[in-house]
């Protein structure tokens, strides 16, 4: 179990209360439009609660992808468009992405005051950002009562399963971009389980310094790319064989069975992060045999980050799998034992 139990908003006084809302809305988009919709609809339970309980008003702020100050690309638009159709007619204010402002990130206190101007309440149900501590998951928890969300209480219950004793084998899984954030976390986190399968560009990475101290199974081929495009001319090589030049974009199909053969021998998995571009058909085979692997494994089966979700959603396996975290970087850290100063943050 996580060793804090932050108060819950079970417990806030909401009625008549101007709230702020900290949820994890960064999801996916594909030219402009909402592509996996999943962190979206995991914030509604806790804004649905403050509707009921008779806030007076509701106002939701994110962060969405990682843009350099203003830019239309990251606009929340899309995404409060989505959420507006899942709870139609709801008197919820949704705020501009707040890393249009500098202060984000910095956690300046000037931007934190801007963000709680006006309101009563906080409540940080943004598990996959408590990992950051930026403004608007920490700082305004310094300025306004800050309670934790279901999602958020729900996440640290569910993880919080994996940091106990758990059953044996333990496999984990990584890949996925944000390579330098995960590197340091694989490295604490490796010794705990029994075997560790890395793929996708994180494999990449590696292929040729690899500072991991741990032993883990590196891809053994992959399907290899003459440049970074879906129809680019592609084949099969060994993993320490990749031509000059080329890119390695999936794991190869010796490496898919390696990969499955581990996951289904496993009694409590964690997958984190794509084994490829699989947003691209012919990059997408490792991705999908890790998926179908881990969803159909006879063990206790937790799933992190938006990439892995939106791989098991599109292929209707997400209900297959115990847990599917909203958080990549944050299931990490929580995993890897430190506490999440976004959790930190608000009170017991
Ligand atoms: C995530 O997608 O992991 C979270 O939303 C955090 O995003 P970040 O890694 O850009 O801070
Ligand atoms: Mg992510």
């Amino acid at each position: 179990m996580p060793r804090r139990h932050p108060r819950s908003v079970k417990d806030a006084p909401v009625a008549g209360k101007r709230v702020l809302v900290r949820a994890d809305l960064n999801v996916p988009l594909d030219d402009g439009r909402v592509a996996d919709d999943t962190r979206i609809r995991a914030s509604v339970p806790t804004l649905d609660f403050l509707l009921d309980e008779g806030a007076e008003e509701v106002v939701v702020c994110s962060h969405l992808g990682r843009p350099k100050g203003k830019d239309p690309a990251f606009s929340m638009k899309p995404v409060e468009a989505r959420l507006r159709e899942l709870l139609p007619g709801a008197a919820i204010r949704v705020l501009e992405n707040t890393r249009f402002n500098p202060g984000e990130t910095k956690n300046d206190p000037g931007f934190a005051r801007e963000l709680a101007d006006d309101l009563d309440l906080f409540v940080n149900d943004a598990f996959g950002s408590a990992h950051r501590a930026h403004a608007s998951t920490v700082g305004v928890a310094e300025l306004l009562p800050a309670y934790a969300g279901l999602l958020l209480e729900r996440e640290l219950e569910e993880l919080g399963k994996l940091l106990g004793e758990v059953e044996r084998p333990f496999v984990l899984i990584s890949g996925g971009a944000k390579v330098e954030d995960k590197l340091g976390v694989l490295e604490k986190l490796g010794g705990k389980a029994d075997h560790v399968l890395v793929g996708g560009k994180m494999a990449e990475q590696i292929r040729d310094e690899n500072p991991l101290t741990f032993e883990v199974d590196l891809p053994t081929d992959v399907v290899a790319a003459s440049e970074f495009a879906e129809d680019a001319e592609s084949k099969v090589v060994p993993y320490d064989a990749l031509p000059e030049g080329w890119l390695g974009l999936d794991i190869g199909p010796d490496t898919r069975e390696s990969f499955a053969r581990a996951i289904t021998r496993a009694k409590t998995v964690f997958w984190n992060g794509p084994m490829g571009v699989f947003e691209w058909p012919r990059f997408a085979a490792g991705t999908k045999a890790v998926a179908e692997a881990v969803a159909g494994a006879d063990a206790h089966t937790v799933v992190g980050g938006a990439d892995s979700i939106r791989a098991l959603t599109e292929m209707g396996l997400v209900d297959e799998v115990d847990w599917a975290s909203t958080g990549g970087g944050a299931s990490l850290e929580l995993l890897e034992g430190k506490e999440l100063p976004g959790v930190e943050a608000i009170p017991e």
